[in-house]
């Protein structure tokens, strides 16, 4: 089993999209192991995607991922990373397949409804970001998927 991160992002959620996506998610096979509904500082914003610091787009997308609330979630299943990056399509939307979560409700490269995690490493790393291992169920314990 692998672990991803998911990130409901604040657009989508600001849509009223945030069940949608919970509901494809499950479909999909993945059992939820973390999940919670918060607003970053663009401190924690800025934190998470250290990683692109030095991209001209850096400020603009903490600037929006600090806007209003999102919802980190720990999502599980075999091949999760590869799994939920095929389900949320590309970047761009206007690259994004028929049938994913971005051709279907992102609206441009910054605001495009959803992040999923780049590696299985990243996945741990990034679940670690917004969870403490304590709020990480375990499997049985989750009456998400149950
Ligand atoms: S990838 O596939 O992770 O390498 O995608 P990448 O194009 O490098 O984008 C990394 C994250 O930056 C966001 N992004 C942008 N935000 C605002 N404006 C512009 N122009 C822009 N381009 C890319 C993009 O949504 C990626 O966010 P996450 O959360 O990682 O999907």
């Amino acid at each position: 089993m692998e672990r991803t991160l998911a990130i409901i992002k604040p657009d989508a959620v600001k849509a009223g999209h945030a069940g949608k996506i919970l509901d494809r998610i499950l479909s999909e096979g993945f059992a939820v192991r973390a999940m919670k509904l918060v607003t970053l500082t663009q401190a924690q914003a800025e934190g998470f995607y250290a990683v692109h610091a030095e991209r001209p787009f850096f400020g603009e997308l903490t600037e929006f991922m600090s806007s209003g609330p999102c919802v980190p979630l720990v999502l599980e299943r075999e091949d999760a990373v590869a799994k939920w990056r095929e389900v949320i399509g590309a970047t761009n939307p206007a690259e994004a397949a028929e049938g994913t979560i971005r051709k279907q409700f992102a609206t441009s490269m910054g605001e495009n409804a959803v992040h999923g995690s780049d590696s299985a490493e990243n996945g741990v790393k990034e679940g670690r970001y917004f969870f403490s291992e304590s709020e990480i169920v375990q499997n049985g314990a989750d009456v998400i998927d149950a």
